[in-house]
């Protein structure tokens, strides 16, 4: 079996697993309006790469074979227990929340292969679903049953995680409105809108069993460059990859004239980058405009440049797993950063 095929493998598997909790985790209750909306984008699908980090990282600490175990009956270091597939749900629900909300604020109307929360229903359902997802993840990662300084502690970084996203998707919509950004702000925009959450992914499992404070610290910038290096590749994929594939609009971050290294390197080479494709619409702009457009951007040599800034980010991520015992789920860890990149969707 390929490396790449074992690293799909696990993540599927595990994908399995969280799919399985959502529903206990967040069942439909009353009202049923605002539950339906609120499992909604949850149900429709997603990739669960940040849950799978999570179960992976809890794996690899205690050296266990993975899959047969009762995740919610987790042993810690110490001999404790503590749930840790309810942090992995916790942070897939704060992933979907954040989904939610983002394509509001970029007017994208297609998500995980379905319309947006806000087409589907409407829009105060859609802030109403995210807000419950929001503050769900919470109390889900309230419930771990771990030891009460552990909890406060990964509670803390869930709410400094959530702040961040927060400032990151608020320096995003401003780049919108600036002609050029330089890579260390964009840099600083990606690990605020997306990378504290994989860091947070693989801190917090480390900090629910007790492991030292320095081994949380390095699994949490493993986090920090491997969120950095997938971000790089999602903006990438919004060029290449079809909307049927993507599951989302391609060319969607043209048209919002979003900031991404690609676009940023273009313009250092003179490229029009404002002048792309139409942007009056997302849904005015045609495949054939994209393919050109990428066609410049790969000849002004952008996309290689973002490829190799991805590549470079992977890289410093995988010496961080060192902390992680020799085992299988590290080798899988260090797959999957290598996954982020080179995935196709
Ligand atoms: C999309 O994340 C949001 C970004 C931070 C770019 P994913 O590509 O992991 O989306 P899902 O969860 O699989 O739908
Ligand atoms: C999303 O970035 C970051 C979030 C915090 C959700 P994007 O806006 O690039 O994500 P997609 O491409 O819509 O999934
Ligand atoms: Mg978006
Ligand atoms: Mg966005
Ligand atoms: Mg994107």
């Amino acid at each position: 079996m390929s490396g790449q095929q074992q690293v799909e493998d696990a993540i599927l598997a595990r994908r399995e697993r969280v799919n399985e909790a959502i529903p206990e985790e967040l069942p439909v209750t009353r009202p049923e309006g605002l539950y339906e909306a609120t499992r909604y984008l949850l149900d429709a699908g997603g990739k669960r790469l940040r849950p799978t980090v999570l179960l992976l990282v809890a794996e690899a600490l205690l050296d266990v074979d993975p899959l047969s175990a009762d995740y919610r009956e987790f042993p810690t270091l110490d001999g404790g227990r503590a749930d840790v597939m309810s942090a992995a749900v916790a942070i897939e629900v704060i992933q979907t929340f954040t989904l939610i909300h983002d394509d509001i604020m970029d007017d994208d109307a297609l998500r995980r292969g379905v319309p947006a929360v806000h087409e589907e229903y409407d829009l105060s359902t859609a802030i109403l679903a995210g807000d419950t997802l929001y503050a769900k993840a919470f109390e889900f990662l309230l419930s771990t049953g771990a030891a009460p300084e552990r909890t406060v502690a990964a509670n803390e970084r869930l709410a400094t995680t959530c702040t961040r996203i927060c400032e990151g998707q608020s320096l995003d919509i401003e780049f919108e409105q600036r002609d050029a950004v330089t890579p260390d702000e964009y840099l600083e925009m990606v690990e605020l809108k997306t990378a504290v959450l994989y860091g947070a992914a693989a801190a917090i499992p480390a900090t629910l069993l007790g492991a030292d404070a320095e081994t949380v610290e390095a699994l949490y910038n493993h986090g920090l460059d491997v969120g950095r290096a997938f971000q790089i590749q999602d903006d990438l994929l919004d060029l290449t990859t079809p909307s049927e594939k993507l599951g989302k609009q391609r060319g969607s971050d043209l048209v919002e004239n979003k900031q991404t290294l690609v676009t940023l390197h273009a313009r250092q080479q003179g490229v029009d980058v404002e002048n792309l494709v139409d942007t009056t619409s997302v849904e005015a702009v045609t495949e054939a405009e994209i393919d050109e457009a990428v066609q410049r951007l790969r000849e002004a040599g952008s996309i290689e440049y973002a490829q190799d800034r991805a590549q470079d980010l992977v890289r410093s991520g995988k010496e961080n797993l060192e902390v992680l015992p020799d085992n299988e789920a590290r080798d899988l860890l260090s797959g999957i950063a290598d996954y982020l990149v080179e995935r196709e969707y």
